[in-house]
C-alpha cells in the first residue's frame, strides 16, 4: 500500500472486512492486527486538518506581536486589569469608554467604524488602546488578526527601506499589511511629523500610506495628541474625513488626565 507520507508498507489480505467501507482489512508484521486502509487514510487527513486548524489560530493570534511596530515591546502588556482608574473619574471614563468599543469590535466583526483617542500626553491612550486590541485578539473565535502601528516607527522602518533592501517595511507592504489587519491601532498620529526636515514634508509619504489604509480598513483606533481640529490643519483633508467617517459615537478625549509619566 502507498502510505500518506510515500512510504511503502508491505501488506497482506486479512479474511476481515471493514464494517464501513465494505473491504477487506489488511495486516503486517508490524501492524499484526486487521485494519482497513481506507479508514486509515481517513483518520490521518481528519488529524492533518485538525492540527492545520490549531495552527492557523496560532499563527492568526500571534500576529500582533510578530508583525506589530511599538514603541517599546512592554507595551504589549497593557491591557484593562493594569489600567488603574478609580469610579466617577475621568480615567475610568475613558477606560468604559474603552471597554465598549472593544466590546463592538469583538462582537461584530464585519463592524466599520473608526475609534479615535485624543488628548496630551501620557494619559492612557496608548495604554488603552493596546488594552482594545489584547482584548480582541485574545477573546475572538475565530480569531480576528490585530495589529498595532506606532507612526514614528513605520515612518522610520519605511524611510530606512528606501536605500536598505532587508527592510520589510516597504510603502507597498505597509498599504497590505495595515489593510488586511482584522482591527488596526495607529498610535500616536501626527508624531511623524516632527521627524521631518521640513515640518510635513518628509512625512509625505506616511499620509500616501494612511490614505491608501483608510481607503479599504475601516476599523482603525488611532491615538493622537492633536486635537480634531489640529488633525484636520495637518492631514489632507480627504485622509481625515475617511479618518473620522463613522467615529461620532467612537471619539474619545482624554483632555483633563494628568500626565502618568511624572
Ligand atoms: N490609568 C493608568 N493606570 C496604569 N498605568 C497608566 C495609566 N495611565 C497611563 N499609564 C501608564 O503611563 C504610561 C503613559 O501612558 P500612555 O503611553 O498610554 O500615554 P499616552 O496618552 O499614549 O501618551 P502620549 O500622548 O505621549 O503617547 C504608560 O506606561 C501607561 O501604561
Ligand atoms: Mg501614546
Ligand atoms: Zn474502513
Amino acid at each position: 500500500m502507498q502510505g500518506l507520507e510515500g512510504i511503502k508498507v508491505p501488506v497482506r489480505q486479512s479474511n476481515q472486512v471493514c464494517p464501513i467501507h465494505g473491504t477487506r482489512m489488511v495486516y503486517s508484521d508490524r501492524f499484526p492486527t486487521p485494519f482497513c486502509e481506507k479508514c486509515q487514510l481517513e483518520k490521518t487527513l481528519e488529524e492533518k486538518k485538525k492540527f492545520d486548524q490549531v495552527n492557523s489560530i496560532k499563527i492568526a493570534r500571534s500576529n500582533l506581536k510578530r508583525v506589530s511596530l511599538v514603541d517599546n515591546p512592554d507595551e504589549y502588556n497593557h491591557a484593562f486589569d493594569n489600567f488603574e482608574a478609580n469610579e466617577g473619574t475621568k480615567e475610568w471614563q475613558m477606560k468604559e469608554a474603552a471597554r465598549k468599543l472593544a466590546g463592538k469590535y469583538f462582537k461584530d466583526r464585519t463592524a466599520q467604524f473608526n475609534s479615535i483617542m485624543y488628548g496630551t500626553p501620557g494619559e492612557g491612550k496608548t495604554h488603552l488602546a493596546m488594552a482594545m486590541l489584547n482584548a480582541v485578539n485574545q477573546f475572538s473565535e475565530p480569531p480576528q488578526k490585530c495589529l498595532f502601528i506606532n507612526v514614528t516607527s513605520l515612518f522610520l522602518a519605511i524611510r530606512d527601506s528606501f536605500d536598505n533592501p532587508l527592510e520589510r517595511w516597504t510603502e507597498k507592504y505597509a498599504v497590505k499589511t495595515l489593510s488586511n489587519a482584522d482591527l488596526l491601532v495607529i498610535d500616536d498620529l501626527g508624531s511623524e511629523s516632527a521627524m521631518s526636515a521640513k515640518k510635513g514634508e518628509a512625512s509625505q509619504f506616511v499620509q500616501r500610506i494612511l490614505y491608501q489604509v483608510t481607503n479599504r480598513q475601516h476599523r482603525i483606533i488611532v491615538t493622537t495628541n492633536l486635537t480634531l481640529s489640529e488633525l484636520r490643519q495637518t492631514y489632507n483633508p480627504k485622509l481625515i474625513s475617511r479618518l473620522l467617517a463613522g467615529s461620532s459615537g467612537s471619539q474619545l478625549d482624554f483632555s483633563g488626565i494628568e500626565d502618568k509619566r511624572y
